[in-house]
């Protein structure tokens, strides 16, 4: 079968017959340009998935509704959003490009508020603002919000609609670009497709994985993990309603889409389309890792997955280009790296090097870090990383084993040690840190704590001791200058701009207590930030020496868009690799890991410049002694 001429078949009978009452005529030759060019792609995608129902072409031209529909309710401003970015589509490989992630209401209360924190964003260089799911939910546990309920409503305690648009305009207005989640893996169960899937709505139980008895789903859990083993042991629950099993990956109230419908393809697409229409620049593709499910697999980072993303992106391209994907894949760096196309997901999260940097920091050695940015940085230079220290969720030792083998590194062994590590129960470990999602069959577990907590700051301010203080201080700007220097979107947490410490409250909260990664979704109040005016204070220093570092970045094209190249040196303690812009220009960053003085051979630098570079953050130049660079306590250099 000729697919292209198929496709192009088929658009012809479903223009035919679109409704284009609702488009202008430049309207409809925008968007008619814009299907006749993506068209022959989209096809190919949901053929591969859905070619061999007899009701494919039903839903290709409910599709195509969909698009136009989306399309001709897209503001004018949107619109022209639209042009620019096509004009400038690596826009976010900026350096003046700056993230944070944060919850509405521990950040500002409501949306309303949120608006009031603009200028605080601005001050800090913020240009693109991650809002955590901020959508209608179930009353109590929601997961913080990843049980969706309603995608076009606005959770009430945080405003309705309306105001999540204002937000939207204001933040356009001060140049910081609005990111939303798009939870599509799952919806809540109490989203009306699951209500109605409950009383037994044939349509709606196939929008989900139901079962009668045990049979399939004992055999799907053969080869699947457990994500929340501490809140259900298997991925289903049974449903009384229903009288089913239902496919639950994350919490029993998530329940997993069925993506082998395509009425669940065109339902999302519509929700998403409506998210782009509200003004975001970004979608998060929450757990996109878990979207397919195929029999006698892990059921994750499935080939179908990626048919799936592509397709959404390529619905994207037809009604709202302007907007991008987020990848939040945190699965082995071969799977991660799988999800980044411009086709695909033009962003994506970096769990590893986020893993890494702080096994680094726990070690103080950085040849796991090396090696394995070495094997898994580079990306499509169409597409960035957004580097993170820390997130809203745990921390999962995601490296890959073989990396680890070539240097004598037990992988199981080591993830075991940074447990004990991170979670304080190693002997002369700095962190404070909560054990999460421990899994009684395999001993298995994760990570929570503070980017702040982790570093050593919350035991050193415990135990007054300022030589730990000053340590903390430094862990925490040498991993932020990381991420703020090796190429992509740095991504700040909300909270860590001012190194605030856990919050162990949740722990007396019924809905919140049995998730502990509630220890490191904290408060930004007004004391805080207070606290971090006062000079000599430790959280002073933090949010000091970052704004430096982010100014630095900002003024640097540098930074923006360049190449990057991980280099070895010969300490063992050093991270340290090269920038290269095609003007010329270089960067050379080298980073201390250990509490100790270190040098680094100076001919690091010889194959970088003619004479020896010039650092921006102290503003000296720097000497070599005898060949030799030294470096002190946790000390950063940006050398250009
Ligand atoms: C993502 C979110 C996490 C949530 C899960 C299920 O991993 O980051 O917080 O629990 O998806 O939606
Ligand atoms: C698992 C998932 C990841 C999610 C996390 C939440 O690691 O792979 O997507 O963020 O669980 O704890």
């Amino acid at each position: 079968m000729n697919l292209l001429q198929e496709s192009q078949r088929s658009l012809n009978r479903i223009l035919i017959s679109l409704d284009r009452s609702q488009l202008s005529k430049s309207d409809m030759a925008v968007f008619e340009a814009r299907l006749n060019a993506e068209f022959p792609r989209l096809f190919e995608l949901l053929f591969q998935l859905y070619g061999h129902r007899y009701d494919f072409y039903y839903y290709l031209q409910q599709l195509v509704d969909t698009l136009a529909q989306g399309f001709s309710q897209r503001s004018r401003a949107l619109k022209s959003k639209d042009k620019k970015r096509l004009n400038d589509p690596n826009w976010y490989q900026s350096e003046n490009m700056l993230g944070m992630a944060c919850y509405v209401d521990l950040f500002a209360g409501d949306l309303t508020n949120l608006q009031a924190k603009i200028p605080y964003l601005k001050e800090l260089g913020i240009t693109y603002l991650h809002l955590m799911p901020l959508y209608d939910s179930p009353k109590g546990d929601s997961d913080g919000g990843y049980a969706v309920s309603d995608y076009r409503k606005v959770n009430e305690k945080l405003g309705d609609i309306d105001d999540l648009k204002t937000l939207a305009k204001a933040l356009e207005k001060s140049g910081i670009s609005l990111v939303l989640d798009f939870v599509f893996n799952h919806t809540s169960d109490e989203h009306r497709w699951a209500m109605a899937a409950k009383e037994g709505d044939s349509e709606y139980t196939d929008f989900y994985h139901m079962f009668d008895d045990r049979t399939l789903p004992d055999q799907y859990e053969h080869t699947l993990r457990e994500i929340f083993p501490q809140v259900r042991r298997g991925n289903f629950t049974w449903n009384e309603q229903a009288k089913k099993w239902v496919w639950t990956t994350f919490n029993s109230f998530q329940w997993d889409l069925n993506y082998s419908n395509p009425a669940v393809f065109n339902g999302i697409t519509d929700e998403m389309l409506f998210l782009a229409n509200l003004g975001c620049e970004a979608l998060r593709l929450d757990a996109l890792a878990f979207i397919w499910k195929e029999m006698g697999t892990t059921c994750e980072n499935q080939d179908k997955a990626h048919t799936l993303i592509q397709a959404f992106n390529s619905c994207l391209q037809i009604s709202a280009p302007a907007v991008v994907f987020k990848s939040e894949a945190i699965v082995h760096p071969d799977e991660v790296l799988k999800y980044i196309d411009k086709q695909e997901c033009q962003l994506s999260y970096n769990p590893l090097l986020m893993a890494l940097v702080w096994e680094s920091l726990a070690t103080r050695k950085t040849q796991l870090l090396t090696q394995s940015m070495r094997k898994s940085f580079a990306i499509s230079n169409q597409c960035a990383w957004v580097n993170y220290i820390r997130c809203h969720d745990d921390i999962g030792w995601t490296f890959d084993d073989d990396v680890a083998q070539q240097l004598g590194i037990n992988g199981n062994d080591h993830r075991y040690f940074l447990n004990q590590f991170y979670t304080g129960r190693f002997e002369g470990s700095f962190a404070s840190g909560v054990a999460f999602g421990e899994n009684p069959s395999t001993g298995d577990c994760r990570v929570c704590g503070s980017l702040a907590s982790l570093a050593g700051l919350e035991s050193a301010i415990e135990h007054n001791d300022s030589q730990n203080i000053d340590h903390a201080i430094k862990r925490i700007l040498l991993v932020h200058s990381i991420i703020l220097s090796i190429g992509g979107v740095p991504l700040l947490y909300s909270g860590d701009e001012l190194g605030l410490l856990n919050d162990y409250s949740y722990q007396h909260d019924d809905s919140k207590k049995h998730d502990d990664r509630w220890v490191n979704r904290i408060a930004v109040t007004d004391s805080a930030i207070d606290q971090a005016n006062i000079p000599q204070s430790a959280q002073y220093k933090i949010s000091q020496g970052l704004k430096t570092l982010i100014q630095i970045r900002q003024q640097n094209s540098i930074f923006g868009q360049a190449e990057t190249q991980i280099l070895e040196t010969n300490n063992g303690h050093i991270f340290a690799f090269a920038r290269h812009d095609n003007e010329g220009k270089t960067l050379l960053v080298l980073c201390n890991f250990s509490e100790f003085e270190q040098h680094v051979d100076s001919k690091i630098v010889d194959q970088l410049y003619s004479s020896l570079g010039h650092d921006l953050i102290t503003q000296q130049s720097v000497s070599s002694n005898q060949g030799q660079i030294a470096l002190q306590a946790y000390q950063v250099m940006w050398l250009a």
